[in-house]
């Protein structure tokens, strides 16, 4: 039973971590495309570094919750079997301790090079541009994809989709591509595919089962459930 776990902001958000689309359309208090795009860092890197840096530090105030820990369970359960393939940004999953994962839209706690393409381990601040590590330019950028730009390990997460068997996706509203069509694939190659969400996302191709309610709750128990019937 290959098993692929696509998660978004929902399964973070009792953490403490924000979602991105909130009733009023913004993503704590910025819209997407003055913070998510390299054309708004290339305007104002000033606010693009102050808003990643202020998430960034967010991230130490915060721990995984039960979501994230009953998918490092099931993961002791099942081995390789699982590939967990976040599009967070936060440490929230290996921090809990999934190993088998992939960060398709970056990592806060990494930081990228403009002059040498070095991605470096970043715990800091880059507003005051600091040299990076590897060649000393200073024209470090968040680790993070924006929109406009590839995703990390499409070919890779493509290949998991299309041979799982099951493929569930976990708080995440479906509005971004590719990670949005990723249910279509799987459902066309077999795999059954499961929904849990806290309000059903509203995409083109309906999942086979829809769990509705907190992850801290739905996750758990879908857990429980999986490793029940091994
Ligand atoms: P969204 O903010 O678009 O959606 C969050 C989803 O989580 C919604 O479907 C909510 O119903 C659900 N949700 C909220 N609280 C929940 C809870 N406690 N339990 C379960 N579900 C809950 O976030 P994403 O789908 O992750 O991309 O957004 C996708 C991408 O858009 C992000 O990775 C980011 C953003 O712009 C980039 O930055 C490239």
């Amino acid at each position: 039973m290959r098993i692929v776990v696509l998660t978004g902001a929902g399964i973070s958000a009792e953490s403490g971590v924000p979602t991105f689309r909130g009733p009023d359309g913004l993503w704590e208090g910025h819209r997407v495309e003055d913070v998510a795009t390299p054309e708004a860092f290339e305007r104002d890197p000033e606010t693009v570094h102050a808003f990643y840096d202020a998430r960034r530090a967010a991230l130490a105030s915060v721990s995984p919750n039960a979501a994230h820990r009953a998918l490092a369970r099931l993961e002791g359960g099942i081995g390789d079997e699982l590939l967990v393939v976040t599009q967070n940004v936060d440490d929230l999953h290996e921090r809990a301790g999934t190993r088998s994962l992939v960060h398709m839209h970056g990592e806060l706690r990494k930081a990228l090079c403009g002059a040498c393409g070095a991605r470096v381990p970043w715990n800091g601040t880059l507003a005051d541009e600091p040299p990076c590590p590897a060649c000393g330019a200073r024209m470090l950028r968040p680790d993070v994809v924006w929109f406009g730009e590839m995703p990390y390990e499409l070919e890779r997460i493509e290949q998991a989709v299309i041979s799982c068997d099951m493929f569930v996706a976990i708080g995440t509203s479906g509005e971004v591509y590719p990670a949005a069509g990723y249910v279509a694939l799987a459902a066309a190659f077999g795999a059954h595919t499961v929904e849990l969400n806290l309000a059903p996302s509203e995409g083109v191709v309906p999942f086979d089962e829809v769990r509705a309610g907190l992850a801290t709750e739905v996750v758990p128990a879908w857990v429980d459930e999986v490793l029940a019937h091994r």
